[in-house]
């Protein structure tokens, strides 16, 4: 009898542990399936590109130039990837820049460059030689990025004001790309840009992290349907994380966050026009 009630019970907890698992195994089927897509695309030949390749940019153009002097180190596809995101912060009066990983200095000169005289940059790294790079405009502090406080102090002494863009290149362990994410890009202004770069492999468990930050955007509260209200016919008030959080891109190895210039309450779909077929409302 005893044997009974207790076989019962513990078939009773597996099926309650399975009906937890289920939302996970799903995403994991969906998430497989996504990625053995994207690995049979890799069996294709790439086609030919018929046309010319674009003007360099002005980070590539810089990075070109680059002959002697103090070195940077960067996967040259993320030039594109940068200028696209950065471009419209150029040139913009008293923009705070913040750069993790500094190694021989060369990419903080490439970004004084790119951002004009205003910019007021700051480079981290764990490295003490690396405080050899500061000078007017340039800040240097030195410090662990993976270690939370060290970002905390940084901010609440305001060593480190509020930041228009962070670029992390520095440690590139899962760690350190996570801490520093969850502790600068509260701290990064309306409409400002994180990159993050070096997320390298398909496992990263960074990666899988990006990949729930970016799922989090399909999310939001309880959809309203409004009939006979064109203008707010379905509305979804939005999360937090919609509100502060514009978009996030993944490119290979490299990752862009971008905040919204102004927070946004909800998101509304709205229908214009006076011809509609009768199939849907
Ligand atoms: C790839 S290099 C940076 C390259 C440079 N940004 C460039 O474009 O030429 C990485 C730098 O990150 C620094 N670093 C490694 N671990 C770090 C950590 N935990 N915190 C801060 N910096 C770190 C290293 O000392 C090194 O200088």
């Amino acid at each position: 009898m005893m044997r009974t009630v207790r076989r019962a019970l513990g078939h009773a907890r597996l099926v309650a542990k399975a009906a937890l698992d289920q939302p996970a195994l799903w995403r994991q089927k969906w998430f497989s399936a996504g990625q053995e897509y994207a690995d049979r695309w890799a069996a294709t030949p790439p086609t030919p590109n018929p046309t010319p390749a674009p003007a360099p940019n002005p980070l590539e153009a810089f990075f070109e130039a680059r002959h002697q002097g103090p070195g940077i180190w960067k996967w040259r596809h993320y030039f594109d990837a940068y200028h696209r995101h950065l471009a419209p912060l150029r040139h913009r009066e008293n923009l705070v820049v913040l750069e993790i990983g500094i190694y021989s200095g060369g990419s903080l000169d490439m970004w004084r460059d790119y951002f004009g005289p205003t910019l007021q940059l700051i480079g981290v790294d764990i490295a003490p030689a690396c405080k050899s790079y500061e000078r007017p405009g340039i800040k240097v502090l030195i410090g662990d990025q993976a270690d939370r406080a060290f970002w905390r102090r940084a901010i609440a002494d305001g060593t480190i004001p509020p930041v228009d863009v962070v670029i992390d290149d520095g440690g590139h362990t899962d760690e350190q790309q996570r801490n520093t994410l969850e502790e600068l890009l509260p701290h990064l202004k309306p409409g400002g840009v994180y990159l993050c770069e070096d997320v390298h492999g398909a496992d990263s468990s960074f990666s899988a992290y990006v990949a729930g930050l970016a799922q989090a955007l399909h999310g939001g509260g309880r959809m309203q349907s409004n009939e006979g209200e064109p203008e707010r016919r379905l509305v979804v008030p939005a999360s937090g994380w919609q509100a502060a959080v514009h978009s996030v891109h993944v490119y290979p190895f490299v990752v862009a966050v971008e905040k919204r210039a102004a927070a946004v309450p909800e998101l509304i779909a709205s229908k214009h026009g006076t011809q509609w077929q009768p199939h849907l409302t």
